[in-house]
Parts: C-alpha cells; sequence; structure tokens
C-alpha cells in the first residue's frame, strides 16, 4: 500500500509515519507537508533515509502538485491543519486556506484520479463544548462549532461527507479528541507547560484551570487512524477518545508533580475568549466495530511524556529559539 499522508511533519502526522513504518515494513509513504511552523523534520530524522519514504514540501492546496502526486497513490490521510485554537483566534486566513481550500483541493485529486480512498482526521471540537453533566459527543452530535479552527475543521468535515455522497468518494473521517504525547509542539497544553518549567518558567493556566479535555495518548490515536484506513466503512465517521476527561488544572498538578515544581509555578491568566468548557467522547463505536480502546493509561502516558521532553531538550529548545525555522529557510531556498 502506498499512503500519501499530508502533514507528516507535524505531531500526530510525524507519529502516525513511524508507527505505520514500523508495523507495515513494506507500505511506502509520502509525506506532503509545507514546513509552516508547525512542521519540524527533526520529528522524523530516524526514519529521513528509509527508502519507504518520501518527502515533497508544498502546499496541500497547490493544484498541478497534488494532482501529479496521487496519481500512484492508494490513499490519501490527510493531517496537514492549522491546529492551534489560540492562532486562529488572532489571525484565521490561514486556517481558511488549509483546513478548507486544502481539504477541498485533495478531495477534487482524489476524485479526479479514480476515485482515490481518503481519510481525514478530524476534531472532537466540530461538536462544540459540553455542560458538566452532558453526555459525550458521539457520531449523532450536530456539528456547533465555536472557534475560527473548529469551524474550518467542520467545514472541511462536511466538505468530505459532500464528496461520498455526491462523488461516491470512498472516504472515512475520525473526530478525536485531545492528543499528547511526544513531538507535540511548545505552544499546546502539554508541551508549552513541561518546556516552560525545565527552562524555570511559570506556567500559563487560563480563567479558572476547570475546561476538561477527554486526553488520547498519541499513539493510540495512529492505532486508531491504522484500524479505520484498514477495516472503516467508506462513508462512515469515528469517533476516537481517551476516556481520561480531565480539568487542565489537573494536568497541571501532574506535570508539576512529575518534574519536582510547586504549585507556586501556577500562573492564572486570563481566559481565552470563547473557551470551550468541556469536550468528552464517546468512542463506543470503533470499541463495538473493531474492539478499538486506547491502550496507555494517563500516568504511564504523563510519565513518558515528560520523560521525553526532558530528554529530548534540543528539539525543543530549538523551536522555542526559532533556530529551526531558520534551518529551513536556507535548505528550500529557491
Ligand atoms: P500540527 O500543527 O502539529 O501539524 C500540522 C502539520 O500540517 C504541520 O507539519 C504543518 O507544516 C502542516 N501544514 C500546515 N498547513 C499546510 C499546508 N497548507 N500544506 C501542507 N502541510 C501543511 O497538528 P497536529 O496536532 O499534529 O494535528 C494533526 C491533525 O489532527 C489536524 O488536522 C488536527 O486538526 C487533528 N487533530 C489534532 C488533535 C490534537 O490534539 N493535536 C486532536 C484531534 C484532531
Ligand atoms: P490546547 O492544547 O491549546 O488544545 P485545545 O484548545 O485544542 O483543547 O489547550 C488545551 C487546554 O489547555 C484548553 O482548555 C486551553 C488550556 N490552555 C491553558 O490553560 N494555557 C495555555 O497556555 C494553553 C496553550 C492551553
Amino acid at each position: 500500500m502506498k499512503l500519501l499522508v499530508t502533514g507528516g511533519a507535524g505531531f500526530i502526522g510525524s507519529n502516525f509515519i513511524r508507527y505505520i513504518l514500523k508495523k507495515y515494513p513494506n507500505y511506502q509513504v509520502v509525506n506532503l507537508d509545507l514546513l509552516t511552523y508547525a512542521g519540524n523534520l527533526e520529528n522524523l530524522k530516524d526514519i529521513e533515509k528509509n527508502p519507504n519514504y518520501q518527502f515533497v514540501k508544498r502546499d496541500i492546496a497547490d493544484k498541478d502538485l497534488v494532482n501529479d502526486l496521487v496519481k500512484d497513490i492508494d490513499i490519501i490521510v490527510n493531517f496537514a491543519a492549522e491546529s492551534h485554537v489560540d492562532r486562529s483566534i488572532l489571525d484565521s486566513a490561514a486556517f481558511i486556506h488549509t483546513n478548507v481550500v486544502g481539504t477541498h483541493n485533495l478531495l477534487e485529486a482524489a476524485k479526479n484520479n479514480g476515485g482515490k480512498r481518503f481519510h481525514h482526521v478530524s476534531t472532537d471540537e466540530v461538536y462544540g463544548h459540553l455542560g458538566p453533566d452532558d453526555p459525550a459527543f458521539n457520531e449523532k452530535t450536530p456539528f456547533a462549532p465555536r472557534s475560527p479552527y473548529s469551524a474550518s475543521k467542520a467545514a472541511a468535515d462536511h466538505l468530505v461527507m459532500a464528496y461520498f455522497f455526491t462523488h461516491n468518494l470512498p472516504v472515512t473521517i475520525s473526530n478525536c479528541s485531545n492528543n499528547y504525547g511526544p513531538f507535540q509542539f511548545p505552544e499546546k497544553l502539554h508541551g508549552l507547560f513541561i518546556t516552560n518549567l525545565l527552562e524555570g518558567k511559570k506556567v500559563p493556566v487560563y480563567g479558572d484551570g476547570m475546561q476538561v479535555r477527554d486526553w488520547l495518548f498519541v499513539e493510540d490515536h495512529c492505532e486508531a487512524i491504522d484500524t479505520i484506513i484498514h477495516k472503516g466503512k467508506i462513508g462512515e465517521t469515528y469517533c476516537v477518545g481517551g476516556n481520561t476527561e480531565k480539568p487542565n488544572i489537573e494536568i497541571t498538578k501532574k506535570i508539576l508533580e512529575l518534574l519536582g515544581k510547586g504549585e507556586e509555578m501556577i500562573e492564572y491568566v486570563k481566559d481565552r475568549p470563547g473557551h470551550d468548557r468541556r469536550y468528552a467522547i464517546d468512542f463506543s463505536k470503533i470499541k463495538a466495530e473493531f474492539d478499538w480502546e486506547p491502550k496507555t493509561n494517563f500516568d504511564e502516558g504523563m510519565k513518558q511524556t515528560v520523560e521525553w521532553y526532558k530528554n529530548n531538550q534540543d528539539w525543543w529548545r530549538e523551536i522555542k529559539s526559532g533556530e529551526y525555522l531558520k534551518y529551513y529557510e536556507k535548505q528550500y531556498a529557491r
């Protein structure tokens, strides 16, 4: 099988490529990634010489390039996205370009080349947010996105389903809860808080810190996508969750504990505008159909994550200093 993985230089995409090449040594992977601020080839250093791996630095919205690339591939797995809610509040143009226009371009290329298999990686944030006692999101929950990020992801999900109904494109979608683990960019909760503490800085908890997310270790997400691309029913959506609902303050205190730091390192800051209060996922469909469920428990996942940031300080220090971007500017200068 030959996969076109978009956004493979980002957090989840790079974990997924490593997972696939290890599990299926005969598969080929083409990684199409624009290397925005969030894309980093250091994430794939250990596999860059693998003969079954190829990297292409381009935009998923590039019509001719994408059309050529998909010709000899079997499946597109679309991770490429602008993924950070706070950035979408400051400026959402790139979110519309990549998440909506880019996904549309991939769908067109899939349709125009014989109807390629298409898996779209999406988020639980398309469903909006929950009150403390509301039942968890499932595949039937109506979309109600509340940030420019989640609105752009919802638009993409609608397009994917439109190509299934209108053009018979063989699609699947996964809507997953918050991921954490190795290679997460240090602007998201775990990456930022762990690296701040390793630098001796405080951690900025938004509002009262009681917003709840359903945390999933990234490798478990990779396994869910692997399951769906091989066994998923065409035209179906699968909700993927961690069974680990935690308020942000509990995550924060766990990180402090693992790093031997005290609560004086917490700084409560102004809340995010429109901050979604709670996400939770009911993953009983993928569990019932394919027996998928998360394998990594919270304590184990948190321990592995903190250890990874402790042992890979060059990786995140280069990102935080901005050095990694200068390297790509030189490498890909025209
Ligand atoms: P990320 O921001 O770490 O990585 C995104 C990658 O996409 C980067 O490598 C970037 O260079 C690339 N990219 C951006 N614009 C591009 C373009 N126009 N053309 C080609 N490449 C482009 O994101 P992530 O956290 O790894 O998330 C991956 C996917 O999973 C996203 O679609 C996101 O919506 C979804 N998702 C993420 C989470 C999470 O907790 N991180 C949870 C559920 C779903
Ligand atoms: P984030 O990792 O940005 O994911 P998302 O917004 O997509 O859920 O944030 C996770 C939670 O952590 C969210 O409720 C916002 C909160 N948060 C903070 O309190 N402080 C921070 O500095 C960041 C980045 C996030």
